[in-house]
């Protein structure tokens, strides 16, 4: 087991209007693309090479990776003009993942698990695949796993759905984590050069011929397909990086932050490469500040995530939001989402001074980028 291939494909509907100028794979999770921590899981479990399976804004995900050499892995990129679907995707590099077992990843999700043990468990089976499966309180959204528990031999694969639970009562299940260990056996249920989804179209073949099992992983994990799931995901993340750390460590300060003593940090937080904080602000908890940004005094940021290059004025508020890169946020601007509603501003949006943007039940607040905000919605 040398490689894997990661599905960074997807159009990332439901996190537009961030995915309008980012590709789904490269959105920032504690400051770094989710596929690219991903790419690193996969290294420190033996994986010499990956295949990213590209499709919408293909071209920015090979600019950003290249030929992988700076992360110290191979990086190959398949062919797809259109989408071609989860399985249709990983046909396109059969001739490349035939000779040996393969891990597949949805390159969107958020994971901190190291796959030794899931490998080993594959290797012990005689099954063509393994899915890395979470127990979860509400498996509607997911694929359901119906399993045997002695064995770990899936009964049967539910896309989500597909999965009615029994009475209309919500029960945990196990679900599929989007991880898969497969061998090349996989490629003959596929056929080419047809758009084929691997969880409708081929893992309930593959369940019928009683080769498919599941492995439950530990530790964090986290569909970023919306979202509040990008920002609890990346909370999660940022807690369980922060956890993991040699040295006891309350936030994730980079050195060449320049943050003036009289802002207070509460924890945790995340700030980048380059970060400058004036004076008396209030940062955290839960701030995931990236590089290059600059904060003006008397500002607060809590439960939000700012990535690269923003400028953030004097006087600000902001509450579970999502400001993408090249921002500027001009004073006595106050952003609040609301639960699940979160407040979200995609790449280079500017919002003018006094601006209110204030998120309501149900009502998240979206604005696409280079737009310019010059009306409060309260
Ligand atoms: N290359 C390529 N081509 N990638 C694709 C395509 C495609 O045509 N379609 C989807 N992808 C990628 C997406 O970018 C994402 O990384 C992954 O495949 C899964 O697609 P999603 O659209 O995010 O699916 P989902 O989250 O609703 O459901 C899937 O993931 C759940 C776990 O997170 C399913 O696999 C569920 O069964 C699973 O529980
Ligand atoms: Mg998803």
């Amino acid at each position: 087991m040398v490689k894997g291939i990661i599905l960074s494909g997807g159009f990332g509907t439901r996190l537009r209007p961030l995915t309008c100028t980012i590709p789904k794979s490269l959105i920032p999770v504690v400051n770094k693309p989710v596929i690219e921590r991903q790419i690193l899981l996969l290294k420190s479990t033996g994986v010499k090479e990956v295949v990213l399976a590209v499709s919408v804004m293909s071209d920015i995900v090979k600019n950003y990776f290249k030929d992988g050499e700076k992360l110290g892995i191979k990086i190959s990129y398949t062919n797809e003009k259109h989408p071609m679907g989860t399985a249709g995707a990983i046909k396109l590099a059969e001739s490349n993942l035939d000779n040996d077992n393969f891990f597949m990843l949805n390159g969107d999700v958020i994971l901190n698990y190291n796959f030794k043990e899931m490998l080993n468990f594959h290797e012990k089976s005689n099954g063509i695949g393994t899915i890395a499966s979470k127990i979860v309180e509400d498996p509607s959204p997911y694929g359901v796993l119906i399993v045997d528990s002695k064995t770990n031999q899936l009964y049967k694969f539910l896309e989500k759905n597909k999965y009615s639970p029994p009475n209309g009562k919500i029960i945990p299940m196990p679900v599929n984590a989007g991880v898969y260990i497969l061998e090349p056996d996989i490629f003959s249920y596929i056929k080419p050069n047809k758009k084929t989804s691997i969880e409708l179209d081929i893992f309930p073949k593959v369940v019928v011929d009683k080769k498919m099992y599941h492995f439950p992983i530990t530790g964090i994990w986290k569909d970023i397909g919306k979202p509040y799931e990008l920002l609890e995901g990346s909370i999660l993340l940022m807690n369980d990086l922060l956890k993991n750390l040699k040295e006891k460590r309350k936030s994730l300060i980079d050195n060449s932050t320049d943050i003036n003593p009289t802002t207070k940090i509460f924890p945790p937080c995340t700030i980048g490469e380059n970060v400058v904080i004036r004076g008396m602000c209030n940062i955290g908890p839960n701030a995931i500040i990236g590089d290059n940004v600059y904060i003006d005094e008397s500002t607060i940021i809590k439960e939000s995530l700012i990535y690269n290059d923003t400028y953030i004025s004097k006087n600000v508020d902001i509450q579970k939001a999502i400001i993408s890169d090249n921002c500027l946020i001009e004073d006595h601007v106050q952003l609040r989402g609301k639960n699940e509603n979160l407040v979200i501003l995609a790449s280079y949006v500017k919002v003018l001074r006094n601006i209110k943007l204030i998120a309501k039940e149900g009502e998240p607040i979206n604005f696409c980028h280079h737009v310019e905000v010059n009306e409060s919605l309260i």
